[in-house]
């Protein structure tokens, strides 16, 4: 995720300024040149060992779809406006003009500004397999 990419490049940007500046506990240098490149490397590691779990989160679309729940219940099963098992195709189409102005809402058009399109054809898709 860019954003994680971003916090490990801050972080070791002020690990390198620290150690120049403060020198903690009187050590060389060369030894705080060797532990930072030691906590480098290990952000680094960490950083890519994060990112394919990431990428390949199972369960993403659920994730996401329950961010709906709120106003549309668990699993999209409320009894005013339900997601749950109506046609992916509908619910896009339906969040499409949302976003577009076509279709007047209170609040749903502010909502679906919040998501990519990859984002919403993942939840459209989950509620549309669910039964
Ligand atoms: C804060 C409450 C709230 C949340 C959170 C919310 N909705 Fe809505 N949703 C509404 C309301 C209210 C409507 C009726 C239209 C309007 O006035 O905005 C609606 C309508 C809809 C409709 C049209 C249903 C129909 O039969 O006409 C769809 C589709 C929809 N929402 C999808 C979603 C999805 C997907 C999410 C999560 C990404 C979501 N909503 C999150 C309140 C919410």
């Amino acid at each position: 995720m860019a954003a994680e990419g971003g916090y490990t490049r801050t972080a070791g940007a002020a690990l390198a300024q620290r150690s120049i500046v403060l020198r903690p506990h009187g050590r060389s240098i060369e030894a705080i040149r060797t532990m930072k490149n030691r906590l480098l490397a290990s952000a680094f590691v960490l950083a890519g060992a994060v990112a394919p779990a990431q990428a390949a989160d199972p369960h993403l679309a659920r994730n996401l779809a329950a961010t709906c729940a709120n106003c549309h219940g668990t699993g999209g099963r409320s009894v005013y406006e339900p997601l749950v098992g109506r046609p992916r195709e509908k619910l896009l189409s339906m969040l499409a003009d949302f976003r577009s102005g076509e279709h007047e809402a209170t609040i749903m058009h502010q909502i679906v500004r919040g998501y990519t399109d990859e984002q919403l054809e993942l939840i459209a898709t989950w509620f549309s397999e669910q039964r």
